[in-house]
């Protein structure tokens, strides 16, 4: 019998509930009490948080966001409290095991912690899909779907103008979300961080499509997506957060300009921002959220330290958790030359 941590770090993602709600139900018939540390690594370093029962966790599998809460609290940021922070926030609850659910920045604190001989179980969450280490995060299908519907809404209204429409998506550092949906979509143009870009190819390839009859063009963008060096020249800049990453998005409204300015053909953007990540996930999201919350738990029963839940193949298994750290997944250029059949 144990008393389980669980806590959510980092951006909030579709599907978060569902795991609590699987390690907390899967732990509870396994004997153990569980207690939900709130906002992240800010709840564990302040001993705050709740204690999570079957009732508290009733109702909230298609819930989206975390019922508790998130935040890009790093412990180990400098001059912060490190391990003996961590430690004293556990003993204040009676915790002698964590469950840590976030991406490659929450994982990573769980990994420096598992070193040092904290007892941790990490779940991979990201809407981006590029933590390595597992094929699918949960959360991914679910942004996917939005943006796609996004594309095909934009289609009506960019047929109806005879307008070039660009849409930005989520993908920080990989362009899984724009390459999906823009595939799923029909996108005439997808740009992705993996792949810088020249603006007068992207203008020559929307050029080629209105000359050959087509009247509108679909843009799907990575917020992460860059012009190739010397292109065309951009701001960079903005807010750093506690893991040192900058606030991303805008890339989209210098595209607007540009390819207006250059096409002479009428454009619009939409960035499509935080609804990525808000709402009910998907049927599959859910399912895997659910199947990763169980898989936890037991890697708790099994005292593994270390060590994240995964997918691989149609499996759930254990992988130690440095696997998904380090360098980013990027989209294989199988899968985005399959998507460029389709352009134009
Ligand atoms: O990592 C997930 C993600 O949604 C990225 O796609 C995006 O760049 C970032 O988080 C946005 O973070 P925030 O919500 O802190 O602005």
């Amino acid at each position: 019998m144990a008393r389980i941590g669980v806590l959510t770090g980092g951006g909030d993602c579709p599907g978060l509930n569902a795991v609590i709600r699987a390690v907390v139900r899967k732990g509870l018939l396994d004997g153990h009490t569980l207690f939900g540390y709130t906002y992240g690594w800010a709840g564990v370093l302040n001993g705050e948080g709740e204690e999570l029962t079957a009732e508290r966790t009733k109702g909230i599998l298609p819930r989206g966001g975390t019922i508790l809460g998130s935040s890009r609290t790093n412990p180990f940021k400098e001059g912060g409290p490190g391990v003996d922070g961590v430690l004293e926030g556990m003993a204040r609850q009676g915790v002698d095991v964590l469950v840590a659910i976030g991406g490659e920045d929450t994982l990573g604190v769980a990994a420096r912690l598992a070193d040092a001989g904290v007892p941790i179980v990490g779940v991979p969450k990201t809407i981006d899909n590029d933590l390595k280490g597992t094929d699918y995060t949960f959360g991914f299908q679910t942004a996917v779907q939005i943006a796609t519907d996004a594309v095909d809404r934009l289609h009506t209204t960019a047929e109806s103008h005879n307008r070039v429409m660009i849409l930005e998506v989520m993908g920080r550092h990989a362009g899984f979300i724009a390459a999906h949906a823009g595939m799923a979509g029909g996108g005439d143009v997808i740009l992705v961080p993996e792949r810088p870009f020249d603006i007068e190819e992207v203008c020559n390839h929307i050029r080629r499509r209105h000359a050959n009859g087509r009247t509108f063009s679909i843009v799907v963008v990575s917020e992460g997506a860059t012009p190739r060096e010397g292109t065309l020249s951009t701001t960079g800049g903005g807010q750093l957060d506690a893991f040192g990453h900058a606030r991303l998005g805008g890339i989209a409204v210098m595209l607007e300009r540009e390819i207006e300015e250059r096409t002479g053909y009428e454009t619009r953007m939409t960035i499509l921002g935080h609804v990525q990540r808000g709402g009910t996930p998907t049927a599959f999201d859910r399912v895997l959220a659910t199947r990763f919350g169980v898989a936890a738990a037991e890697a708790v029963n099994a005292g593994h330290s270390g060590v994240m839940v995964a997918a691989r193949g149609g499996d759930i298994v254990e992988v130690p958790i440095s696997e998904a750290l380090g360098d980013p997944k990027t989209l294989d250029d199988k899968f985005f030359a399959d998507a460029a059949v389709f352009f134009g």
